[in-house]
């Protein structure tokens, strides 16, 4: 997504200014063009060579230096650029740039562009909480700059409280967004289900199964980044919550097909990646099961438990009924997902011809390279006028890919 994209990261002087060589080197690595302007003050924590090092590409700091070719310079990559990005933005350069004031290289160049401001303050916490810091960032973000706020913890002083800078993934992913913002899921919104659901035993039990989300986290990481408003519906997994995307946590069955019925109101695609139990206890217990008080449990120690159906998420939604209260707001693409085990082809195809699905995407969980907790996935894509592809094992970020391409393509 980021492969050669210019992009602008702006380094103030702040104790944080270290966190963003890491942020250089992995935009790099992902292929983008970064130019990196250092205020005065950022180079007295950190030289430029580090930063010519990991960007592979010249620093610039010194607008004023006597060939003048840097002034020029400054007015090209504003130009240029699809995004600046200052990491960590000072309280100084806040207040510079809430002002117009443009007494240096990242400040000129700042107001020079039209490229979208991306901000993420670090400061000591009295500086960030005081209310000239705090109308400098309302005025920011009125004027669209996107702000991705400190988090609470450790401070450099000692103290805690709110002013580190949030964790590279973050900042990966705030970066991401704003430069997929035109993509061509720009203006659509998508619902993505992922995890798998649990159902209740007891207070301390339930009935799971093995998903880990990686593919559904996969897929609404890639969508966001492609423009989407995106909601996803998550099962409890142990994964980090993408940036920029809307997380509504559920646990059971039944809580996800509420979710997903209430997020699909104004959605233009539906994915349901999440492994939905098809059973649950049919009546949970309120309070823990002792070994020795359960029903049935005779001399071998045997424990039944009943279960019931649960709803079919997908299927419900193929009802005629559904379609047409659907229709009238947008045309829902529905995306399914089969896990299989053994026949997958002709398991995946009655799947799709019973849910009336737009696409189905189908995988042999029993292979190593496939399926739950891997970071890879061997695909077949069903479509609905009954082609099939075979897709090669590729990282779940590619299967992604993979898929919202073809969702574009119906979309259009
Ligand atoms: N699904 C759903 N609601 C359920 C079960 C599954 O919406 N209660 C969705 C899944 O999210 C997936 C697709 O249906 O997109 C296929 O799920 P899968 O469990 O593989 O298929 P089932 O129809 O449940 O069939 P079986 O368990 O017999 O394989």
């Amino acid at each position: 997504m980021l492969l050669n994209k210019r992009l602008i990261v702006g380094v103030c002087g702040g104790i944080a200014s270290y966190k963003a060589i890491e942020l250089v080197s992995r935009l790099q690595q992902a292929g983008a063009l970064v130019d990196v302007i250092m205020t005065d003050h950022a180079q007295e924590f950190i030289r430029p060579l580090t930063f010519a090092t990991v960007s592979q590409r010249p620093v610039y700091h010194n607008l004023w230096e006597p060939s003048g070719q840097a002034a020029e310079l400054h007015i090209a990559l504003a130009e240029q650029a699809e995004l600046l990005a200052i990491v960590p933005a000072t309280a100084n350069t806040l207040a510079k740039l809430a002002h117009g004031i443009a007494d240096n290289m990242l400040t000129a160049v700042a107001l020079a562009t039209k490229a979208p401001l991306l901000l993420a303050p670090a400061m000591y916490k009295g500086m960030y909480e005081h209310a000239a810091t705090q109308v400098n960032l309302s005025i920011l973000r009125e004027r669209g700059a996107s702000i991705v706020e400190p988090e609470v913890g450790h401070l450099a002083s000692g103290a805690i409280g709110v002013g580190r800078l949030p964790e590279l993934s973050v900042l990966m992913g705030a970066i991401s967004m704003i430069v997929g913002r035109k993509g061509d899921l720009a203006g659509r919104r998508v619902v993505v289900t992922a995890g798998g659901t649990q159902e209740p035993i007891d207070p301390v039990r339930y009935v799971g199964n093995r998903s880990s989300g990686k593919m559904g986290y996969a897929l609404a990481t890639v969508a966001r980044d492609r423009g989407a408003h995106v909601t996803l519906i998550s099962g409890p997994v142990a994964l980090e919550v993408p940036y920029g995307i809307e997380l509504c946590k559920v646990e059971t069955a039944i809580q996800m097909r509420d979710a997903v019925g209430s997020a699909i109101t104004d959605a233009d695609v539906l994915v349901m990646n999440a492994a939905v139990a098809d059973f649950r206890p049919i009546a949970p217990a309120s309070r823990k099961i002792k070994k020795n008080e359960t029903r049935g449990s005779g001399e071998q120690g045997e424990f039944s438990l009943y279960l019931t159906r649960n709803p079919d998420i997908l299927a419900e939604l193929a009802n005629a009924d559904y379609e047409g209260s659907v229709k009238r707001l947008r045309r829902l693409i529905r995306v399914g997902f089969a896990a299989e085990t053994h026949d997958v082809i002709t398991h995946a195809q009655a799947k799709m011809a019973a849910k009336r699905l737009d696409l189905l995407v189908a995988n042999d969980v029993s292979r190593l390279d496939s399926g739950f907790g891997t970071d890879t996935n061997k695909v077949y894509l069903f479509h609905a006028n009954g082609d099939m592809e075979d897709l090669p094992v590729m990282p779940k970020i590619d299967v992604a890919t993979a898929i919202w391409d073809r969702v574009v393509s119906l979309l259009s």
